[in-house]
């Protein structure tokens, strides 16, 4: 989910594309990101349930709430704003920068919680025997050191400038 998230957020900056059709690329990754968390979740509650775990007991989980909850938001008003019906040109242009910001924020926000899911799996595998410096614990915790790096690229990618737009009706250089 989280990876398809990032990809979803680069695809403006990275795609040699029309406008337009970025737009139905970057709405179409999320709307994948979503239903793989929304997926997630779902199985989440159903191992809890059927194992008699408890549900929605730990920091991670509020989070993860949180998350999909603010994501869900976010698409939809995305969606209505700038895609279908898609708001006056004023409307549009004033909520982007809010739309920008709040994506971000909610990426980072995933970013936490996808740490502490790692921290918090490892925990129970710890409690359960795995060695503190065994390889299954290193290989936890770089897992979520790429995670980490992933997410840094993602957001040097939205602070950056990106590539000169190409104007629709004429040629390229070459
Ligand atoms: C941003 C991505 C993630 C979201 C939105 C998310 C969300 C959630 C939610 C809502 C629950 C609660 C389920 C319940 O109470 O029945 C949960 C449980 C859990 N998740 Fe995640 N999760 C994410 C990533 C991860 C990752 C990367 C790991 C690590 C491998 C992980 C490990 C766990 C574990 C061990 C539990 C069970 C313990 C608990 O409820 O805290 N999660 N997750
Ligand atoms: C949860 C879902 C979404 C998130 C987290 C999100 C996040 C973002 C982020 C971070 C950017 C900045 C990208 C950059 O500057 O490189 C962006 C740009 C944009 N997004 Fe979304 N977005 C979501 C859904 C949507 C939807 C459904 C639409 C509808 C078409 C949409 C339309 C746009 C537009 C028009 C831009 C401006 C690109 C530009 O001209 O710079 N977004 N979005």
């Amino acid at each position: 989910m989280f990876i398809m998230f990032g990809t979803a957020i680069i695809s403006y900056k990275s795609l040699p594309l029309t406008k337009e059709v970025k737009k139905l690329v970057h709405l179409v990754l999320h709307a994948l990101a979503l239903g793989l968390g929304i997926i997630g979740i779902y199985t989440a509650f159903k191992y809890h349930n059927e194992s008699g775990i408890a549900n929605l007991y730990s920091l991670h989980s509020w989070l993860g709430i949180g998350v999909i909850v603010l994501y869900a938001i976010q698409w939809i008003y995305g969606f209505v704003t700038f895609f279908y019906p898609g708001g006056s040109s004023g409307l549009r242009s004033e909520s982007l920068p809010w739309h920008v910001f709040f994506g971000l924020f909610v990426y980072i926000l995933a970013l936490g919680t996808a740490a502490l899911g790692f921290l918090e799996k490892l925990t129970f595998l710890e409690s359960g025997g795995v060695e503190k410096y065994g390889s299954e614990a290193f290989l936890v915790n770089f897992t979520a050191i790429v995670t980490v790096l992933f997410g840094a690229f993602v957001i040097l990618s939205v602070s950056s400038q990106g590539p000169p737009q190409e104007d629709e009706y004429s040629y390229s250089a070459i």
